[in-house]
């Protein structure tokens, strides 16, 4: 009789224990879906952006990157140097930096294996396009018409373009 008297005892305090227990679950669950809503898995799709993530392994994806922001200082410095009628020394940035000169120091080699056909294509196209800028660019300072380089110049940033559009780096 004393166990079936501590029995009714013991069921609530293991109810509530139980009860406890499965808020921490609930309350887990809920913090682990908004951490992978927040941070999505490598390679996973986001909604609502349509680019295709392409897994880089570290150390190359910081080298990766840095080396985009030194695409966008290069466009800059042409841009400056254009503007300047330094014809010589925006084809000089342009194929030691994007063309087809840069390739090398880039180690464009070793990243491209990583990456899809269709982005290496993209990639291979802005080289192209900047060693053809490079010589538009010496071509105006013979000329002095700026706007073959222009559009030359054009043409490199709308591989940029194509390429941001199409594919991130988780
Ligand atoms: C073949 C593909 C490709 C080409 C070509 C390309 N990029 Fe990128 N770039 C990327 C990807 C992928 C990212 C990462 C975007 C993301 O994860 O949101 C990136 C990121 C960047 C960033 C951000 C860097 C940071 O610190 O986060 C800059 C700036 C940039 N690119 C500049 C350029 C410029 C300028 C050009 C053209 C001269 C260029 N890129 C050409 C693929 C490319």
């Amino acid at each position: 009789m004393a166990t079936r008297r501590s029995l009714p005892a013991a069921t609530p305090s293991r109810r509530a224990r139980y009860a406890a227990a499965l808020t921490i679950a609930v309350a887990a669950a809920g913090l682990s879906l908004a951490m992978a809503r927040a941070q999505p898995p490598d390679g996973a799709r986001v909604a609502g952006d349509d680019r295709q993530p392409v897994v880089l392994p570290e150390p190359m994806r910081t080298h990766t990157i840095a080396n985009m922001r030194d695409h966008l200082l290069a466009l800059q410095q042409i841009s400056e140097a254009l503007s300047k009628g330094e014809f010589d020394a925006a084809s000089r940035v342009a194929e030691t930096r994007l063309g087809m000169t840069s390739l090398q120091a880039h180690g464009a080699a070793h990243v491209a294996a990583f990456l899809p056909a269709p982005m290496q294509d993209i990639g291979t196209r802005m080289h192209r396009a900047a060693s053809r800028f490079a010589v538009e660019a010496q071509g105006a300072g013979a000329s002095n018409d700026l706007r073959p380089a222009l559009g030359a110049l054009s043409a490199v940033i709308g591989q940029c373009v194509a390429c941001h559009a199409a594919y991130r780096y988780p």
